[in-house]
């Protein structure tokens, strides 16, 4: 009830930050864990909004011998974060700066498996959504998946997403709104 109210406080001053009226469900979290697929023991997940940390449980639960390194722009969520998840690498600053993230922590993109997002990238203004896709890029090797929620797949189509391949993607209807899990795959360079 905590994690809600602070989410919704969040939600009525940061619209456009925020980009949802509720936190993630449990099903939606668990199927963005499952469409991670297999990750190499010690290989890095990297979460990109986090907000009140229900997908980072997921993760956690799913991938227990792999390190997090988690971005929030938001300072409210940071503390609660690192409180409840200590193991975990808590950022608070900017999905478009993945890659000085990872160089803070002595990674490099060879250490990273995936990219999970709850960034609302519609909502974003300018051109931040296609900077944060920049700094996924950059920081995730040919192969390497890209998960990213959203409440709008037909919206998606505006963007472009450079040096990513697209895999089918999954319907949740058990989330408030119903949501989708969309899956992008790193390609090669020679066809980014
Ligand atoms: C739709 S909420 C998702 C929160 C949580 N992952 C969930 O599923 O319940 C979007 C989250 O992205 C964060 N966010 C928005 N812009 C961001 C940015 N540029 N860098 C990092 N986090 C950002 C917001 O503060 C918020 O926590």
């Amino acid at each position: 009830m905590k994690k809600t109210l602070l989410f919704l406080g969040q939600t009525a001053r940061r619209w456009r930050t925020m980009g949802a009226i509720a936190p993630s469900g449990g099903p939606l979290a668990r199927t963005i864990a499952r469409k991670v697929g297999d990750l190499a023991d010690g290989q890095v997940i990297i979460e990109l909004g986090p907000g009140t940390g229900v997908i980072t449980r997921a993760l956690v639960e799913r991938f227990p011998r792999n390190p997090i390194l988690a971005v929030e722009v938001n300072e409210p969520f940071v503390a609660p974060l690192r409180k409840e998840f200590p193991a975990a690498m808590i950022v608070q600053g900017c999905a478009s700066q993945l890659e000085a993230y990872l160089a803070q922590h002595g990674l490099t993109p060879d250490d990273v498996g995936v990219v999970v997002s709850g960034v609302p990238l519609l909502s974003l203004p300018s051109d931040l959504p296609q900077r944060i896709l920049t700094s996924v890029a950059s920081v995730l090797r040919p192969g390497r998946p890209y998960i990213q929620f959203t409440y709008s797949e037909r919206a998606w189509r505006r963007f472009h997403v450079g040096g990513f391949e697209r895999l089918p993607s999954k319907r949740v209807w058990v989330n408030l709104p119903p949501a989708f899990v969309l899956h992008f795959v790193r390609s090669e360079p020679s066809s980014s």
